[in-house]
């Protein structure tokens, strides 16, 4: 069975979308993972498909009812897949939880709408909530995308190189437990370009040399851009 990313929406025809692009469209068809997508308004209990009432208490918007999300995840083969709902509200979406999520058997994922969906769904099923950044989307489609390309990449096979995955930001270098660096700067031809030309070092040939020059750029970089990233270790991801 391949890694197996089922999607819960109310708009399943935006899936795959991206998804189906470049490399990891070409690792879809060839099975190496798997997407499928439900359409929660099928479990709607009325003629309209509606799937959300107002908050008790009152207030602005509709909230997602957890009887008819219930039933929808209920209709589904989850196995030891998490179910994972998309959320501002969620734990921080980052590169450990997506090799997490990758190295497991696939995700559930629920997109919420409007203004949210019901408390109590998870309490009534083992729901994990995830953010994907300190924005409010207009609902968990595109959070979803985000979090199906993170982990899809990560499966063996879907991109070609091991070394390209092990050297990328926010993974971390030769020592596992060091500081996660941001990704050095890369060049490529020409070797000028408007007067900008490239750093010497790579040009010459010494690879010790360009290995040190990388890892300077990579602290700095870190440094300038990213300092909460420097000292702050590594956490393991659970759920
Ligand atoms: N839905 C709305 N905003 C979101 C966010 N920041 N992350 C994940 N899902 C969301």
């Amino acid at each position: 069975m391949p890694w197996q990313a089922t999607v819960l929406t109310l708009f399943p025809e935006v899936f795959p979308g991206p998804l189906d692009a470049s490399v990891l469209g070409r690792a879809r068809a060839q099975d190496l993972w798997a997407l499928d997508t439900v359409n929660i308004r099928d479990f709607a209990d009325n003629d309209y498909g509606s799937v959300d009432a107002p908050p008790y208490g009152g207030g602005a918007g509709l909230v997602m009812r957890v009887d008819l999300l219930a039933a929808a995840l209920d209709s589904i083969d989850i196995g030891e897949r998490p179910i994972i709902l998309l959320s501002p509200r969620g734990a921080p979406f980052d590169q450990e939880r997506a090799a997490h999520y990758a190295g497991g058997p696939g995700v559930v994922l629920l997109c919420g709408r409007y203004e949210g969906v019901d408390e109590r769904l998870a309490r009534a099923r083992p729901i994990i909530e995830v953010s994907i950044g300190d924005y409010v989307l207009a609902g968990g489609e595109i959070g979803a995308m985000v979090l199906i390309e993170a982990c899809a990449r990560l499966i063996p096979g879907v991109i070609g190189s091991a070394q390209s995955l092990s050297e990328e930001s926010y993974t971390s270098s030769a020592d596992p437990n060091g500081p996660r660096l941001l990704e050095y700067p890369q060049y490529t031809k020409p070797r000028e370009f408007e007067g900008l030309s490239v750093p010497e070092v790579l040009l010459s040939g010494d690879h010790q040399a360009v290995a040190r020059w990388r890892r300077e750029q990579a602290e700095a970089v870190t440094k300038k851009r990213r300092p909460d990233l420097i000292g702050a270790g590594h956490k393991k991801t659970n759920d």
